[in-house]
């Protein structure tokens, strides 16, 4: 039999309760094995849950209790998950985890105490949800070069922006049903103001390029500032509006990640990745371009990948588990974002200061009700379009796929 302590009782920690109790028959039936939840830390109580008798409020009942082999982290925060961890991994037990912001800004560190305790630090499900991502990348596209990582990784801010364009329903109604779902983060700030998705930008880059780049040392934006006028000003000019990373290797080496609005061609594979659905394109230099799509929030999905990886350290504990390599990035990795070039869509009330400063305009509509114009351009480097905006009084920039 073999002994898992789940970390945090909440939407994903339930999750992974339920689906190991739901599906226990197909896992043991897997690996041959029984796998028993011996423990549930959490600060509450679950009066009346059936799980109420495993829950405990000390971390050091489980990490001295050798009968606890793995781990499961689904704490959220930095802070003390970090720290149970790596306590946790040095005690010889593996470790799964959600947990986006413990990977982005501690996983190679905890990769590196995993390998000197011949232990496994796995995280299917900080990166899309259920879909996967992380041991496709690290498995079955390892013979590839991948040089370029696009991906609609947010699946609250994707279920807004699809509700503000299909219903235009506005913003804060929309959040509020995403929490409500249980998608949103327990600060849905990190979710609409782009930090979620730059944690796992910034995860799929360490994979692809073996570096570690802080989600700090990257540029974000999020999607408070998009209004329903300008998504309807993008689908005029047959764009959808979509939060997007973006991770690729410059010519000079050097990983250039961001996460911004984009607009997406609507002929292009992400425009149709609608609700709380994520989408992933990978471009590697022998299999050319692969979409991963699924969902990318959401109890049982979440769990659905920290169950798979539960199933893969006990699948490997004879053979010994193979796992991500990265180091972390010193800042003459990171490229500058100044330089980074692409179309743009400027919107202002000013049709004039428009065509007056923007030179290589391509395409235009005006929308009469809103008094506003959007034009699109040909492509131009941040610093360019930082200038325009300045000479263009009160205008916004979409960057275009
Ligand atoms: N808040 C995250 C999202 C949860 O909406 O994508 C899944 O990582």
């Amino acid at each position: 039999m073999i002994n898992v302590a789940i970390l945090g009782f909440g939407v994903v920690g339930s999750g992974v309760a339920e689906v190991l109790t739901q599906n226990k028959g197909i896992i043991e039936k897997k690996l041959g094995k029984e796998v028993n939840i011996k423990y549930i830390l959490d600060l509450r109580d679950f009066p009346g849950n059936p799980f109420e008798s495993k829950v405990v409020h000390d971390f050091n009942i489980i990490l001295n209790d050798p009968e606890v082999s793995i781990v499961a982290e689904m704490m959220g925060g930095s802070h003390p998950a970090y720290d149970f961890s790596k306590a946790a991994l040095e005690a010889g037990k593996s470790v799964v985890t959600s947990n986006k912001e413990v990977v982005a800004n501690f996983g190679a560190e905890l990769i590196s105490i995993a390998k000197a305790h011949n232990v496994a630090y796995l995280f299917e499900a900080s990166v899309g949800g259920g879909i996967p991502i992380i041991r496709p990348m690290c498995n079955d596209l390892a013979s590839n070069n991948i040089c370029e990582i696009s991906g609609i990784l947010n699946g609250t801010t994707n279920y807004i922006l699809t509700k503000m364009t299909a219903e235009g329903i506005p913003f804060e109604t929309v959040l509020k049903d995403a929490q409500d779902k249980g998608y949103a983060e327990r600060n849905p700030a990190a979710d609409v103001e782009g930090l979620d998705a730059a944690r796992k930008i910034v995860i799929l880059a360490a994979l692809a390029f073996g570096k570690a780049i802080s989600p700090n040392s990257i540029h974000v934006e999020g999607i408070t500032s998009i209004t329903t006028e300008d998504v309807e000003l993008a689908a005029a000019l047959g764009y959808s509006v979509k939060l997007t990373g973006h991770a690729k290797k410059t010519e000079d080496g050097k990983i250039l990640a961001m996460v911004s609005p984009r607009l997406i061609p609507v002929s292009a594979p992400l425009s149709s990745i609608n609700d709380v659905f994520n989408g992933i394109l990978l471009n590697g230099d022998m299999v050319g371009q692969v979409m991963f799509y699924g969902p990318g929030a959401g109890k049982l999905p979440t769990a659905s990948a920290v169950c798979a990886d539960i199933v893969d350290v006990i699948a490997h504990v004879e053979s010994g588990i193979k796992l991500p390599d990265y180091t972390v990035a010193n800042d003459d990795d990171v490229a500058c974002f100044e330089s980074y070039s692409c179309k743009r869509m400027f919107v202002s009330d000013s049709a004039v200061a428009l065509e007056g400063t923007l030179a290589n305009v391509t395409n235009r509509v005006s929308c009469d009700k809103c008094d506003l114009t959007a034009v699109i351009t040909e492509e131009m480097t941040e610093k360019e379009a930082q200038a325009a905006l300045v000479a263009i009084s009160g205008a916004k920039m979409y960057r275009v796929l």
